[in-house]
C-alpha cells in the first residue's frame, strides 16, 4: 500500500513541475484530490487494512494529499497573477488618444422664438405674467364672456380633468386672474404658457401647444393702439419689411374682433404657394377687450378700456424658420436643433 501511495506523490511531483497555466491546475485538482482521483479510491480501502496499518498508512495519505494540495494552491496565486499581469499588459489604453466628443445640445427654436417675443414686449413696457395650466372653467371660459352653453365652445375641444377643472385651452385664462390681482389698476401684461386641446397630432397640430397672451388696460386705449403695438412686434420679430393687415373675426372676449395677418415672407405680399396665393399669413387673433370682461374683473367698461391679443409661439417659429411640421418643435432631435444654433 504505501509503495503505491509513494508512486502516487511521485508522479504528483514530476506533474507539479510540469504545470504552466491555470488550466494545468485545475486538471491536476481533478486528477489529485477529487473524488475520481486515486487517493480518494485509496482512502476507501482504510477500513479493510488491519488495525496496526491503518493509523500510519492515513497519516501518510493525508500528508500525501496536503502536499499537492499546498502546491496546488501556490501555483494557482502564481499562475492566475502571472496571467492578470498578461491580460493587463495586452490590453493597455493608449490614454494619448483624443477622446469621443460628447454631442452638446442646443436651444430649442421654439425657445429661440419665445424668449424673443417676451423680450420685444418687455422693451415696450410690459409685465410677464405665468399662470396655471390646470384651469377652473370660470376662468378659461365664463370669465372670458363664454358661458356654458356659448357655442364658440366647441371651437376649443377641451381636455376636461372634472366638471369644472380642465386643462387651459386658451392663455386668455389669464385675463381675469391677472386683473383681479391688478386690483382696478391699469397695466401692460403679456403671459407666456403651454395650452392644451384635443386635436389630432398631425404636421400643424399639437394636443399641447403655447401661446402668448398680451392684455393693456388703461383710459382711453383704443384699435390704434393695438394695431401699432402690433405692427412693431410684427416687424421687430420678421423683419423691417413685413406687414400688418387687420381682418375683422370674432371672439366672444373682444369686440370688435381682428385676425392680423402678416405679409407673406416668400413673396412680399404678392401671393404664392406659401401663403396660398393671398400673399399674407394669419398669426394673431385680437381686438378690444369687451365691456363684460371688463366688468366681471372689476374695471369700470365706462372709465377703462383695453386691448388683447393672442398668437400660438410654435406657429411663429415654423413661419420664422420655415419649419414644415410642428412635431420637430417636441422631439429634441439634436440633428435638427443644431441647425439654429448661429441664428440666434
Ligand atoms: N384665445 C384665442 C385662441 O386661442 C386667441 C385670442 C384671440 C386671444 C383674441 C386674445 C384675443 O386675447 O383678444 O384662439
Amino acid at each position: 500500500m504505501n509503495e503505491k501511495l509513494e508512486q502516487i506523490y511521485n508522479q504528483a511531483v514530476q506533474d507539479l513541475k510540469e504545470v504552466k497555466t491555470l488550466d494545468d491546475v485545475n486538471v491536476l485538482k481533478n486528477k489529485y484530490l477529487s473524488k475520481k482521483s486515486e487517493l480518494s479510491s485509496l482512502s476507501s480501502l482504510i477500513p479493510s487494512l488491519p488495525n496496526e496499518e491503518k493509523k500510519e498508512f492515513g497519516q501518510g495519505l493525508q500528508k500525501v494529499k496536503s502536499f499537492i494540495s499546498l502546491e496546488l494552491d501556490k501555483l494557482n496565486q502564481q499562475l492566475y497573477l502571472k496571467e492578470l499581469n498578461e491580460k493587463l499588459e495586452k490590453e493597455q489604453i493608449d490614454i494619448t488618444l483624443p477622446g469621443r466628443n460628447n454631442i452638446v445640445g442646443a436651444k430649442n427654436p421654439y425657445y429661440i422664438v419665445k424668449d424673443e417675443i417676451v423680450d420685444i414686449f418687455l422693451k415696450m413696457g410690459f409685465e410677464v405674467a405665468e399662470g396655471p395650466e390646470v384651469e377652473t372653467d370660470l376662468y378659461n371660459f365664463e370669465l372670458l364672456n363664454i358661458p356654458k352653453d356659448h357655442p364658440s365652445r366647441d371651437m376649443q375641444d377641451t381636455f376636461y380633468l372634472e366638471d369644472d377643472l380642465l386643462l387651459r385651452t386658451q392663455t386668455s385664462a389669464m385675463q381675469a386672474r391677472f386683473m383681479e390681482m391688478k386690483k382696478g389698476q391699469p397695466f401692460k401684461m403679456i403671459c407666456p404658457g403651454k395650452t392644451y386641446r384635443r386635436d389630432d397630432d398631425d404636421a400643424t397640430h399639437s394636443h399641447q401647444f403655447s401661446q402668448i397672451e398680451g392684455l393693456v388696460v388703461d383710459k382711453n386705449i383704443n384699435m390704434a393702439n393695438l394695431k401699432a403695438t402690433l405692427e412693431l412686434f410684427v416687424k421687430k420679430m420678421f423683419g423691417e419689411k413685413r406687414n400688418i393687415r387687420l381682418r375683422s373675426s370674432y371672439f366672444p372676449f373682444t369686440e370688435p374682433s381682428v385676425e392680423i395677418d402678416i405679409s407673406c415672407a416668400s413673396c412680399g405680399g404678392k401671393g404664392c404657394a406659401m401663403c396660398k396665393g393671398s400673399g399674407y399669413i394669419e398669426i394673431l387673433g385680437g381686438g378690444m377687450v369687451h365691456p363684460n370682461v371688463l366688468r366681471m374683473s372689476g374695471y369700470d367698461p365706462d372709465i377703462y378700456s383695453g386691448f388683447a391679443f393672442g398668437l400660438g409661439i410654435e406657429r411663429v417659429a415654423l413661419l420664422r424658420y420655415g419649419i414644415d411640421d410642428i412635431r420637430k418643435l417636441f422631439t429634441n432631435d439634436v440633428r435638427f436643433i443644431h441647425q439654429f444654433k448661429k441664428r440666434t
